[in-house]
């Protein structure tokens, strides 16, 4: 493998949200949630849950989840994702990333409920054939989620390199108590997110926008080098 490969892969990666209804043999579910476990670890602790769910198991989830969302429930998230306040330069960010996905979508950014469907799309795992909860133990530092986001990450990369798209659904949180208690996890265990995986519906306009990156002169800095 050439280094130019992977970083053809990171290019190629990015989040789908809307997929085909081909479904995903269990056996690469697998495959993919095995890869995922070889990414590194503080001391090899390998924190996190993965549950796959398919079919009924994952239809299921997802008319409890959409219920909820169409009764307006407060969100019961188990942690907190973003700063609270957010600050304005990551609102920035935020509202850019919403922006590329509500206008390629063709919707207005004052209508509202174009917008709150297109979210309810994250509580359908965006239709894709596999859902999967990620959960943590309840009692994990920060650092045991970083170890968490680089297993998300092997995961993500194996998907790609094996003909399937993801996103990761943040938005999953927002019910944590009632994945929770769907899903009959154990007290100890933590919603921490989702992942919708299958094929991408590549002509959909909602897997038809690229979001951008930071200019590598934002977020580092270089000393002591000779060039
Ligand atoms: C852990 C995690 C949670 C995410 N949660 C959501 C989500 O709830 N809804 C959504 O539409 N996208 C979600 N995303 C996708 C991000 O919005 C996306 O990764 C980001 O905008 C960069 O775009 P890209 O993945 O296409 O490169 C999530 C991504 C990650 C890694």
């Amino acid at each position: 493998m050439m280094a130019s490969d992977i970083e053809q892969l990171l290019k190629k990666r990015r989040s789908v949200r809307k997929f085909k209804s081909t479904l995903v043999p269990k056996a690469d579910v697998a495959r993919i949630l095995q890869c995922s476990r070889l990414a590194p670890s503080g001391a090899n602790l390998q924190p996190g849950n993965f549950h796959a769910l398919s079919g009924l198991a994952l239809e299921n989830l997802k008319s409890t989840l959409l219920e909820a969302a169409a009764e307006k429930r407060p969100f019961v998230s188990q942690y907190s994702y973003f700063p609270s306040p957010m600050p304005a330069d990551l609102k920035a960010k935020q509202r850019t990333a919403g922006h590329a996905l509500y206008s390629a979508l063709g919707i207005d950014r004052r209508d509202i409920t174009g917008r709150r469907n297109q979210f309810d799309q994250n509580y359908r795992f965006f239709d894709a054939p596999v859902g999967i909860v990620v959960t943590i133990h309840k009692d994990m530092g920060k650092g045991c989620f970083m170890d968490l986001g680089m297993a998300l990450m092997a995961l993500f990369l194996v998907a790609e390199a094996s003909g399937y798209a993801t996103t990761g659904i943040g938005a999953l949180a927002n019910y944590g108590d009632l994945v929770h208690s769907s899903l009959g996890l154990s007290d100890d265990e933590l919603v921490v997110c989702g992942i919708a995986l299958g094929q991408a519906d590549k002509s959909e306009p909602v897997n038809q926008f690229r979001t951008e990156r930071d200019a590598l002169t934002s977020f580092t800095s270089f000393e002591g080098f000779e060039d």
